[in-house]
């Protein structure tokens, strides 16, 4: 999705902005650009397609000297990727602009401007709001009643930054949908459309509120909400280390993070959990009243957030022994519900503000759901913000765009939330304690899993030259191998497609010879003999059969059967654990392809908008 950097300060500015759009490469985008205020004197401006590497090349022997600039890394929505629909967007040669979001009513917008005079070089909607705002500027006179004026006539979602070579000390910016942070330092301030972007310069963060609109200036940032109220919005600290948007020894920002998945899981753990028993005042204030009466959960997610979903479903019905229900968003916000009476609205995101789970949240809220609760990596984020409860998971910013770490972190989050709502629900002390001793183990055992790196890169090779894979999986393991296949097509652009291991005679049988790889993911649980079947089916259709399981289960390699053995985990942590190493599959497959890991083609980290 789109990136915004802006910065007024006392040094130039070129640097700060081109290390934040760097920092936003990881959103995924197609082309960048910045504009810069020098001295009142007039807009420089800078504009090229593809990666911020290329503007830095545009601009090298020709730097944009200036206080005041704003900067953008563009997802393209209205317009193809070229150089005239990248941002920043210009009205005359005075005002520019950065957007974050989709104006829904451009059209309409479009043809009254040109009317007025106003003419269009760009496909974007993100013109218009240029246009619009130098309209106001010129009937208003000040830059921050044009914004104002502006946003009234705004229908959709978008953050903003706008700078006037008229009015060199302060930038305007405002949200309503999108993101956007302000970054506080000393004598200097800053805006972005993530944290991760300001971090060589500030770790102080004021989050803005839908509706808010602020004056940035070098000492001073004044807040106004929706109804025009000076608001204050607090000061927090960045919570992770500078360090986490460098790749350090990795050659990936993926493979970096697969490998803090044992870390990552812990620090999500911690605080939450005691040897045997769940915290559940760590989950907030009112969740022991709130649990007492849920009856049944609703999950809402998309992607892989949506398997985590999945997964929890199999958890809660089993351990908790309620109802539960998992949807992807953007189906939910579209249909009629039946909502049963004291249901749980369980939202999960890595970002926090993706489009179709926060409008899903916003339904539900209308909707008479008992509470909401959300799984989360952003603190500050949406989602955070509009929930009545959150559990955050405490992945660190996640940059490779295939998520990994968030979704173990999230599973780990929802374990904890169903042992806390299952205790309401009859489980026993014995139970409890049992699964929590298997959760402390969970670190380890990944651990284990990350040292067959080496094995399952040799695995890997069988994958190179295939166009299509299966992946299996029975029970709580069906979801990992939707995950796995998620994973490889995201990364390697490998058609793959996950069944239920028991579906597979169903249909899909029938794709299977020795062109289509079949992995399976198999860990010691009751279903592991039936598993052992649905592999014997594909073996005698000369498939050949990848499969990572219990070194107890009694999976060994022989001909067409490539078995890897992973350490004995307990079969309620067994989806954590089993999905490690196919993201490693998946990875290896990608760099064995000569892809790129970290923004494969047409993804976007955080999918903004619908
Ligand atoms: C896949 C992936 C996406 C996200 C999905 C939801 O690797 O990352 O499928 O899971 O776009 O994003 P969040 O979790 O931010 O709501």
């Amino acid at each position: 999705m789109c990136g915004i950097v802006g910065a007024i300060s006392e040094r130039d500015v070129q640097g700060i902005l081109l290390e934040g759009l760097r920092r936003l490469e990881y959103r995924g985008y197609d082309s960048a650009g910045m504009a810069v205020v020098d001295g009142g004197q007039a807009v420089q401006r800078a504009r090229e397609v593809g990666k911020v590497a290329a503007l830095v090349d545009a601009i090298e022997g020709n730097p944009l000297k200036g206080h005041l600039g704003i900067a953008h890394t563009r997802w393209a929505t209205h317009g193809e990727p070229s150089r005239i629909n990248a941002h920043p967007h210009m009205s005359g040669d005075r005002l520019a602009i950065v957007h974050n979001g989709i104006i829904e009513n451009y059209q309409e917008l479009r043809q009254e401007l040109k009317t007025d005079g106003f003419a269009f070089t760009s496909q974007t909607d993100t013109e218009v709001v240029a246009h619009l705002i130098e309209k106001n500027y010129r009937e208003l006179g000040d830059l921050y009643s044009a914004v104002k004026a502006t946003i009234a006539r705004l229908r959709g979602a978008y953050a903003l930054a706008v700078v006037h070579a008229d009015e060199p000390d302060h930038l305007v910016v405002c949200r309503e949908g999108s993101p956007l942070v302000v970054g506080v330092g000393i004598g200097e301030n800053f805006i972005a459309s993530d944290q991760l972007a300001l971090l060589p310069v500030t770790d102080r963060f004021m989050f803005l509120e839908e509706g808010d609109i602020a004056d940035i200036r070098k000492d001073r940032i004044d807040i106004h909400d929706r109804e025009g109220t000076p608001v204050e919005r607090s000061t927090h600290r960045f919570e992770h280390g500078a360090d986490s948007a460098d790749k350090g020894e990795y050659r990936h920002f993926m493979l970096k993070e697969i490998h803090e998945q044992p870390r990552v899981i812990k620090a999500t753990m911690e605080g939450r959990v005691t040897a045997s028993r769940v915290l559940e005042q760590a989950l907030g204030t009112d969740a022991e009243n709130l649990l007492d009466h849920v009856r049944h959960v609703q999950i809402i997610a998309c992607g892989t957030s949506y398997h985590a979903g999945l997964v929890a479903r199999y958890w809660i019905e089993e351990v908790a022994g309620l109802p539960c229900s998992v949807e992807v968003a953007s189906e939910f916000r579209y249909r009629k519900h039946v909502i049963q009476p004291d249901t749980l609205f369980l939202c999960i995101s890595q970002s926090g503000e993706t489009a179709d789970t926060l409008a899903a949240l916003r339904q539900a809220k209308q909707a008479g759901f008992r509470a909401a609760l959300a799984i989360c990596n952003v603190p500050g984020s949406s989602l955070v913000r509009e929930s009545d409860l959150v559990i955050m998971t405490q992945a660190g910013p996640e940059i490779g765009v295939a998520s990994t770490k968030a979704f173990t972190t999230q599973l780990t989050s929802l374990l904890i939330f169903t042992l806390a709502l299952a205790r309401h629900n009859g489980l026993s002390e014995e139970k409890e304690s049992e699964i929590v001793q298997a959760l402390h183990l969970v670190p380890g055992q990944v651990n284990d899993v990350l040292s067959l790196d080496g094995e399952i890169e040799e695995l890997a090779r069988g994958f190179m030259d295939k166009n299509h894979t299966l992946f299996l999986g029975r029970g709580s393991l069906y979801p990992v191998a939707l995950e796995g296949a998620l994973k490889l097509k995201e990364i390697s652009y490998i058609h793959a497609e996950a069944y239920p291991a028991g579906e597979l005679k169903h249909g899909p049988l029938a794709l299977v010879d020795s062109e289509m790889p079949v992995v399976t993911v198999a860990p010691n649980n009751d279903l592991v003999e039936k598993l052992k079947s649905n592999l014997e089916e594909v073996r005698a259709r000369g498939g050949e059969l990848f499969v990572f399981a219990d070194r107890e289960a009694g999976v060994a390699s022989e001909d067409s059967l490539h078995a890897m053995q992973l350490p004995p985990v307990h079969e309620i942590t067994a989806p954590i654990v089993y999905t490690v190493p196919l993201q490693l599959l998946s990875y290896h497959v990608a760099v064995l392809k000569g892809t790129d890991v970290d923004q494969p083609r047409n993804l976007a980290k955080s999918v903004t908008v619908e």
